[in-house]
């Protein structure tokens, strides 16, 4: 590498540098069969071991309970937002799902969902820009609902649900695709959690899904066979020819955080990492964050400079000294650093140092 790179970009996201080394050595020959990852059977006692394996890295890292099932289905997650009721809705009489809209991709996970249920919105952050999560006070949750779905980290703003609701005995579903495995999470408060890949675990395209048992063998009549979470659970995620690629890279990425000290030790040096940056958001009017602190995240850090055309400037000169990809989301504008678990402190004290020159500079 001719310099040094660091990626912000909200996703497809950084991989950590030692995992990419892997993928490059031994993409020509995987474990001395003479072919390439991406060239064996999906069935091969090869790749079956690979699955298996990565499965069993998750479950060592959360602490799941043994009556959760894992799925590496297809589509990413905005297909899940269609999945969810199809898998989902019948479990109330009248297919009622509760959402929570914090952010543009709850809000399109509701959205997705509406030919499939009786969808309702029991509350919203539009009304203030999404700035925070609003409360959800039990009594808000109708409990002949077949779910309440929230979105808990919200990655085009980057605020996130610091508690969870208590939804009684109506499943929590939650879509974590920007911070699985970034903190700890107690997954028995939830029945369904999933993410896309392409940001804490591997390549897009694919995402991981965590049921609970009992929710399983619900899906209506007409759900496509690749969107059914029980016959995927059944088949253990080989219905059809898996992305073997996704999670081969994803088992990979699951020993790294292992060998980082696991889930706790990550959430840490995460923590440690959003507040370099928004120390330095605080200690000035020239960056402005665009969450209320007490519903900030650590993995996504939006914020706005004075006017578009220093945004458009400071983005210009960040990507000539390697700071790569931290325009915000094109619905919102502004700058956006996606500090994952692979960004390295290194990187985030690289662009906090760069905000304070051009802050001088521009100021
Ligand atoms: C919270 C959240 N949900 C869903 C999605 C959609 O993921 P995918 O592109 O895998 O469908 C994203 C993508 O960034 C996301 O951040």
């Amino acid at each position: 590498m001719s310099k040094q790179v660091y990626n912000f970009g909200a996703g497809p996201a950084m991989l950590p540098v030692p995992v990419m080394e892997q993928i490059r050595d031994e993409f020509l020959d995987f474990q001395g069969l003479g072919v390439s990852i991406v060239e064996v059977s999906h069935r091969a006692k090869q790749f079956e071991q690979v699955l298996l394996a990565a499965q069993e890295r998750f479950r060592q890292l959360t602490g799941l309970p043994d009556n959760y099932k894992i799925l590496f289905v297809h589509g990413g997650a905005r297909m899940q937002f269609a999945a969810l009721p199809l898998n989902l809705a019948s479990l109330s009489p009248t297919k009622k799902c509760l959402y929570v809209e914090t952010g543009n991709f709850a809000k399109l996970a509701n959205k997705d969902a509406k030919a499939f249920g009786d969808i309702q919105v029991i509350a919203s952050g539009a009304d203030t820009n999404y700035d925070r999560i609003p409360t959800i006070d039990p009594g808000m949750i109708d409990q002949d609902a077949a779910y309440l779905h929230i979105t808990t980290n919200n990655t085009i703003y980057g605020s996130r649900y610091n508690s969870f609701p208590d939804a009684g005995k109506v499943p929590l579903i939650a879509d974590q695709t920007s911070e699985i495995l970034s903190r700890v999470i107690d997954y028995s408060k939830f029945g369904c959690v999933y993410a896309g890949l392409q940001k804490n675990l591997g390549p897009a395209g694919t995402a991981l899904v965590v049921i609970r048992e009992d929710l399983l063998g619900h899906a209506v009549a007409e759900t496509p066979t690749l969107l059914n979470y029980e016959v995927c659970a059944k088949d253990n995620s080989l219905t059809n020819t898996a992305n073997t690629f996704a999670i081969y890279v994803t088992g990979l990425v699951l020993e790294w955080l292992q060998q980082q000290g696991g889930v706790a030790a990550i959430e840490k040096l995460n923590e440690q990492k959003a507040k370099v940056l928004y120390d330095l958001i605080d200690g000035t009017d020239y960056f402005r964050g665009v969450i209320l602190p007490e519903f900030r995240g650590i993995m996504n850090v939006s914020f706005n400079l004075p006017s578009a055309e220093l945004e458009a400037k400071f983005l210009k000169e960040a990507g000539e000294v390697g700071l790569y990809a931290l325009k915000g989301h094109r619905s919102v504008g502004g700058i956006r650093a996606s500090i994952y678990n692979a960004m390295p402190l290194a990187g985030v004290e690289a662009l906090a140092a760069f905000m304070r020159e051009f802050e001088q500079n521009n100021g």
